[in-house]
């Protein structure tokens, strides 16, 4: 299994990357291959709308250190976005890229049935952590996304919440949530 990780968050022992990396090494431990970025030490910009991806090329033309993200995404089997939640929605960082996944579309995306670049059936693992205790909030986040990778043709979605973590250290301290990531993981690596 070839994964890649996103880390969304500017704190690299952040509570998104602690639940992100305790996933990982377990997978890497079953026989992953892992490749994570850390997009907020990457330079890159958002989707330009140039529709270049849609007239001239069948990838973005935007050559910045987002390139090869994209590339990496194209190879993975599970693509994991590990974010932290500001102001109610993933952060700059990770959005960022979710709008240069645009580049993944195919020219006739509105009318083609399999509107989407990439090889079918990735599996997509959202982490999100978030200060606010209660559940009821932001709990809108993830199925946006899934509703947009489903139409990339993943078909497994898994999501992670912690909620109630404001410092670094709150994900790591926390039993429950390190345990999911290590059984999300084994669930996941199942082919
Ligand atoms: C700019 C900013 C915006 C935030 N907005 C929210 C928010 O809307 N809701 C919330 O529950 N927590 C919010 N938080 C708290 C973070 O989501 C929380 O600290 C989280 O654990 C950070 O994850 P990380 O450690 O992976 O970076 C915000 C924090 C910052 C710095």
């Amino acid at each position: 299994m070839n994964i890649v990780c996103l880390l969304g968050s500017p704190r690299p022992k952040g509570n998104s990357a602690t639940i992100a990396n305790r996933f990982l090494e377990t997978a890497q431990g079953m026989g992953a291959k892992i490749q994570t970025f850390a997009l907020n030490k990457l330079n890159y910009r958002g989707c330009q709308a140039c529709m270049t991806c849609k007239t001239k090329l069948d990838r973005c033309v935007l050559k910045d250190e987002l390139e090869p993200v994209l590339d990496a995404v194209r190879d993975a089997d599970i693509l994991v976005m590990a974010s932290p939640i500001y102001y109610g929605e993933v952060s700059a960082q990770l959005k960022a890229f979710v709008d240069r996944t645009f580049s993944y579309l195919t020219p006739d995306f509105k009318s083609n049935p399999i509107p989407c670049r990439l090889a079918p059936g990735k599996k997509l693992l959202m982490i999100l952590a978030q200060g606010e205790p209660d559940e009821k909030q932001f709990a809108d986040v993830f199925p946006k996304y899934e509703m947009f990778f489903k139409w990339y043709g993943f078909k497994e979605f898994r999501l992670i919440r912690a909620c109630g973590v404001m410092d670094v250290k709150d994900a790591g301290n926390r039993n429950d949530l390190m345990t999911l990531a290590e059984n999300t993981a084994k669930q996941m690596m199942e082919p």
